[in-house]
């Protein structure tokens, strides 16, 4: 399982990459605009403070397979690193697809509503497919279940293809996701701090401290200086 942050706030990135073990970042055309500057400058510095190794994930906005095939081109050569790039399941996707995959471009087939999307794309050549959960279960689908008939696809069929669960609004789902066979999850700054907010788990520091600090003295904030 890996775990990527769907965000381009380069400020939580660089926090949430300090202290959680996060394998990259993904982004689509929405959550870079919200930033409001020039996007190439904004993904270089995600890539300055994530590192080249870790996954960067960009996404193209052409409309046909040639557009996409050049945006490709641009952005893995304009960024340095480890660069993949996000392609929309439509038929020109597809196509797109296919040609990055024959120029060793990587690609991850996004916007994913039903497993036959996934196969599509994955039949094609795509490293990466990401279904999206909440969205799907906001048509009053069941993303969870698009994402483990994707995972049974793919092993029947012996595919390479990752799945790399996207879209999702609270805990219950990236657990769910974890369970029904996906590789990858990439989810929002905020809720990355929420897999481990536990209110049992602060409570029970606390004691340890307290219970500590009533024998060795309060001063003795360290078993350094105990
Ligand atoms: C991921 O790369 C997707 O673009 C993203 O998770 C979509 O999330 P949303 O449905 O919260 O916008």
């Amino acid at each position: 399982m890996r775990l990527y942050i769907d965000s381009a706030d380069v400020k939580q990135i660089a926090y949430l990459n300090e202290y959680y073990p996060i394998a990259g970042v993904t982004t689509n055309p929405s959550i870079i605009v919200k930033e409001n500057r020039p996007y190439i400058e904004l993904i270089e510095d995600i890539r300055e403070v994530i590192g080249e190794e870790k996954e960067l994930f960009v996404q193209a906005i052409g409309d046909t397979a040639e557009e996409m095939m050049e945006e490709a081109k641009f952005i893995t050569h304009q960024l340095s690193g480890n660069v993949m790039v996000k392609i929309p399941v439509t038929e020109e996707g597809i196509k797109a697809i296919k040609l990055l995959t024959a120029n060793n471009i990587p690609t991850c087939a996004t916007t994913i509503y039903t497993a036959s999307q996934a196969f599509l794309a994955a039949l094609a050549g795509a490293k990466y497919v990401a279904p999206y959960v909440n969205r799907i279960d906001n048509l009053t689908g069941n993303g969870v279940k698009v994402v483990s008939e994707i995972a049974r696809i793919f092993t029947t069929n012996q595919l390479p293809t990752k799945i790399l669960a996207a879209s999702f609004k609270n805990v219950q789902q990236v657990h769910d996701v974890c369970l029904a066979g996906a590789y990858a999850i990439t989810v929002g700054t905020d809720l990355i701090e929420k897999f481990i907010t536990f209110p049992s788990t602060s409570t029970d520091v606390s004691v340890f401290k307290e219970q500590w600090q009533k024998v060795y003295g309060s001063d003795k904030t360290t078993l350094f200086n105990s």
